[in-house]
């Protein structure tokens, strides 16, 4: 028997990041490679990178540093960069880091195992195509892992919103929905590997239009209906969404189908009018408000999240207590904030940047009211009893970890806890980042 090779990948930016490299280690598993932990016992370093924010071209290039050691101990170590960086710079990162082997950009990770043997017989590949095939269809599959609680499904790739900030619409390209079928089928597999909370995946997740089986364009709203009758799948979540795509059978499901979580993460990036128009987002802030609106009549309960952005090229003061008013009048469950950075190839790129001491201010005034909405909103739950999906056992003894229907992190003590099980759980105390409760 040969001893099968290892493979190590590291994980930047977002869930589908996470996703696409399951996908990249199953298709490697194909070829007879096994995950590993440690980078030291690799042959194969895999960095799957993030080009969303600042300076992640030079991470990636700084992590090379750190792993070219490796390489000069164990000349056989493949070393290859995937994902979002790969794609924007694949050839100029096989010119300035000759420890690299190979580039697979996100849409072409279906030819990793070719690529493997190429590299394998000490050549180098570079493949940062946008092909016609669906890289989905052609994925070889590896030994069929076992899976955990909670699973992401990629259902639709890329943007074609073009705000002025964003480089996805040219790292992961134009938009495609993945066929309803498979996903059914996918999401039907995972079940019977014990996964029972799927979160649907996409760039821009709610403009899902994907072919059904009935020939016919569905909706996500079609698609969550669908994926509620599948037995065992207790929680159906999605993201993320663009304001401009939440569609009225979207809102209506939130309302109707009891297993898609009282949960959205909708970004709406800033509080002003005049800021939406120059981001090109399409909408204006009092269009956002009544959307959430419309979400919380038909699912009161909603809890809500969000992205922001500071210091976009012409933000003045005004503009950012706009923004500051916006985060007030909603009241998020969490959000994310971010300090504008110039995306090359971007719109935005090409307008002039506010000195950094007032992305600093602002972005440390608005973590501050986010931080403190959180807190308020978690502090709520605490006496009142929610229903946990159990993932893992906590670090203490007889304690497990979940997630709330509202996504909070909840550690639960009690009797016959297990992961894989959905229980009531009284809320007894609100930590900065999690519950804590009893199973009841
Ligand atoms: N600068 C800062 N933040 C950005 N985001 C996207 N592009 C940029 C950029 N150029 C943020 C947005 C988006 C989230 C995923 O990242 O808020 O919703
Ligand atoms: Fe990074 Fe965005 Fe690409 Fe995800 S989609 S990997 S966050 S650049």
């Amino acid at each position: 028997m040969t001893t099968p090779r290892k493979l190590f990948i590291k994980t930047y930016g977002c869930q589908m990041n996470v996703y696409d490299s399951e996908r990249m280690a199953e298709a490697l598993g194909a070829s007879g490679y096994v995950g590993t932990d440690r980078a030291e016992d690799a042959d194969m370093i895999l960095l799957n990178t993030c080009h969303i924010r600042e300076k992640a071209a030079e991470k990636v290039y700084s992590e090379l540093g750190r792993l070219k050691p490796l390489k000069v101990a164990r000349p056989d170590l493949k070393i290859g960069i995937a994902g979002c960086v790969a794609q924007a710079e694949g050839e100029e990162i096989m010119r300035r880091a000759p420890v690299v082997d190979l580039v697979v950009g996100p849409q072409t990770y279906h030819r990793l195992p070719a690529m493997e043997a190429k590299v394998r017989a000490g050549g180098r590949a570079v493949d940062t195509e946008f092909p016609a095939e669906d890289k989905f269809e052609h994925l070889p599959r590896g030994p069929r892992a076992k899976r955990g609680v909670t699973a992401f499904l990629t259902v639709q790739e890329g943007c074609d919103k073009f705000c002025a900030f964003c480089v996805v619409p040219y790292t992961r390209g134009a938009e495609v929905s993945r066929p309803a079928a498979r996903l059914l089928s996918e999401a039907r597999d995972l079940v019977a590997r014990g996964v029972r909370e799927i979160t649907l995946l996409g760039q821009n997740v709610n403009g899902y239009h994907g072919e059904g089986p009935d020939g016919r364009s569905w909706t996500l709203a079609r698609l969550v209906r669908e994926l509620a009758g599948i037995d065992g799948l207790w929680r159906i979540r999605y993201t993320t969404s663009h304001p401009n795509d939440m569609s009225d059978d979207l809102i209506a499901a939130h309302g109707e189908v009891d297993v898609l979580m009282p949960y959205l993460h909708l970004p709406v990036q800033s509080g002003s009018d005049k800021i939406l128009k120059a981001m090109n987002r399409k909408h204006s802030v009092a269009q956002y408000l009544a959307l959430l609106d419309r979400l919380r009549t038909v699912r009161p309960d909603l809890a809500l999240s969000g992205d922001f952005i500071v210091g976009f090229p012409g933000e003045e003061d005004a503009d950012f207590e706009q923004t500051l008013s916006l985060v007030r009048a909603v009241g998020y469950h969490s959000a994310f904030s971010f300090k504008y950075s110039a995306r090359p190839g971007t719109p935005a790129a090409e307008r002039p940047v506010l000195p950094d001491t007032v992305l600093d201010a602002r972005l440390q005034a608005l973590q501050a009211l986010i931080t403190e909405q959180q807190r308020a909103a978690q502090q709520a739950m605490v006496g009142r009893e929610v229903d946990v999906l159990f993932e893992k056992p906590g670090r203490m003894a007889g304690q497990m970890v979940g997630k709330s229907n509202y996504l909070h992190a909840v550690h639960a003590t009690g009797a016959d806890l297990t992961p894989g099980q959905l229980r009531r759980v009284r809320i007894t105390a609100s930590a900065p980042n999690s519950l804590a409760g009893i199973a009841v």
